[in-house]
């Protein structure tokens, strides 16, 4: 062994992860130095820890919990929050569209029903909007993955940032973490390379620290982050009404949530539920069946808050809690090969067990943690899969009808059948839109674009 090999197994044994070098002797200089790069850019007592820190849901005591009304009370708080500059956007876009068949970065895929604008630009329009109505500067905070991070650049430099200043986006990387098998080895995906997967939308935290985005936060002066994710074409990513009730003496809370109400039991999103007495989200397919189909006397879901992903997080606390979020482990098909032969497994069943965190474990360490409710067809309409539920198609709808009856509020006569799109470019709400520019009617066979 020469001294950096020596070196790196002396590391990997202490953890019994040896293994990995196993066909150091062949691989070519750039492929060592890979390799070593990747040995090194591990956090090996994380990964011993991780093991231990998974989410135990057998110990877990759920109740239902208070839901809150989303109203204007608090919109004058939230509007100088927003002049104020206090406010920047958050955005996790680590992931790839793989169930949407969509090979690019999921933000680059075309979603709108008649001009196809792109995820990232929509909430881009949103930020260019609100900046211009309330004379302040919002920086876009977005986070890729090692995968998609330079086509994510390129996207948003070929479109020229979608009118943004280049200086007011920071983009940063999420970390990653090996995959293991079921006795806890890590595996190699080629002989250079060990299996690793993108450490999940709770990366974010430890990723903003590492990147510096925390403290370009505080130099800027941002206070509170408008967390969303990059999938829903609906979310209202700068709403004063939900700012204002953050920063509300009422609430006085570190972290709010925004939710809508299920469709039915089999729903597949989150459930805000109170978990040991405090506010947390479980994911569908933690939530027992019988709290998943529990009613009340008058048949209503008693776990009805379903999470659309729409917080906000007061920066400070985000500083304070850092790497504290619990890993969740999921049982995967990760593609190895034989430490053997060199050749590539065949995979029949998951063979190893990915590690991911999730943004919404920062809720029951934040300080009174709140959840409020808003309409669905206002701000859920999610584009996950290729067709069915939360599709396109389903999107399209959503966003005709929502653009419908925000026309109709403002006295537009408009036929059934008629495509309609508005920009967020016009306005994040129907009040925002200006009544002088709207057309008087609409017919069916009408195609418009506001
Ligand atoms: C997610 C939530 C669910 C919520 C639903 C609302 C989880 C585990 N579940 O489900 O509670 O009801 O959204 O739409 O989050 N991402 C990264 N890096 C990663 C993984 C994901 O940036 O490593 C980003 C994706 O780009 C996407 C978002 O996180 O913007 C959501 O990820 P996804 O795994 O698709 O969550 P869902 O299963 O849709």
């Amino acid at each position: 062994m020469n001294g950096l090999q020596s070196k790196l197994h002396e590391q990997l044994v202490a953890f019994n992860q040896e293994h990995v070098l196993a066909f150091w002797d062949e691989l070519a200089d750039n492929e060592k130095e890979n390799l070593t790069i990747q040995i090194q850019s591990i956090d090996f007592n994380l990964f011993a820890l991780h093991q231990s820190k998974q989410i135990d849901s057998k110990s877990k005591q759920i109740e239902p919990c208070e839901v809150l009304a989303l109203d204007a009370t608090y919109k004058k708080q939230g509007v100088a929050s927003i002049e104020n500059g206090e406010i920047g956007i958050l955005t996790v876009a680590g992931g790839q569209g793989t169930r949407l068949g969509w090979s690019g970065p999921k933000g680059t895929f075309p979603a709108t029903p008649v001009t196809g604008k792109s995820l990232f630009q929509l909430i881009a329009e949103q930020i260019l909007c609100a900046s211009k109505k309330y004379k302040t500067t919002i920086p876009w905070y977005i986070m890729t993955s090692i995968e998609n991070d330079s086509a994510t650049r390129s996207f948003l430099i070929d479109n020229n940032c979608f009118g943004l200043k280049r200086t007011d986006i920071f983009i940063f990387t999420q970390g990653e973490i090996p995959a293991v098998d079921t006795d806890g080895n890590m595996l190699l995906e080629t002989k250079s390379n060990i299996a690793m997967n993108p450490d999940g939308h709770g990366g974010v935290i430890s990723a903003l620290r590492q990147s510096g985005g925390l403290d370009e936060m505080s130099t800027r002066g941002v206070k509170y982050l408008s967390y969303v994710q990059v999938d829903n074409p609906l979310a209202n990513a700068i709403d004063p009404n939900f700012i204002g009730l953050h920063l509300s003496e009422k609430s006085s809370t570190e972290a709010s949530s925004k939710c809508v109400l299920k469709i039915d039991p089999d729903e597949r999103v989150g459930v805000f539920c109170k978990v040991n007495g405090n506010l947390e989200v479980v994911e569908y397919s933690d939530l027992p069946e019988d709290k998943a189909n529990e009613c009340d006397g008058e048949g209503k879901l008693v776990y009805a808050g379903g999470s659309i992903a729409m917080h906000i997080f007061t920066v400070e606390f985000l500083q304070r809690i850092a790497d504290d979020l619990p890993w969740h482990k999921a049982n995967k098909k990760v593609p190895c090969i034989n430490l053997q032969t060199g050749e590539q497994c065949k995979l029949e069943s998951p063979n190893a067990y990915k590690f991911e965190k999730f943004v919404f474990d920062v809720l029951p360490l934040a300080s009174n943690s709140i959840v409020v409710e808003t309409k669905r067809n206002e701000e859920f309409a999610p584009i996950k899969n290729t067709t069915g539920q939360d599709s396109p198609e389903t999107s399209h709808n959503m966003q005709r009808e929502r653009a419908t009856s925000w026309l109709r509020s403002r006295g537009v006569d408009i036929s059934g059948g008629a495509i309609i799109e508005i920009s967020p470019l016009a306005g994040a709400c129907a009040e925002d839109l200006n009544e002088a520019e709207l057309p008087k009617a609409i017919g069916s066979d009408e195609i418009v674009v506001i």
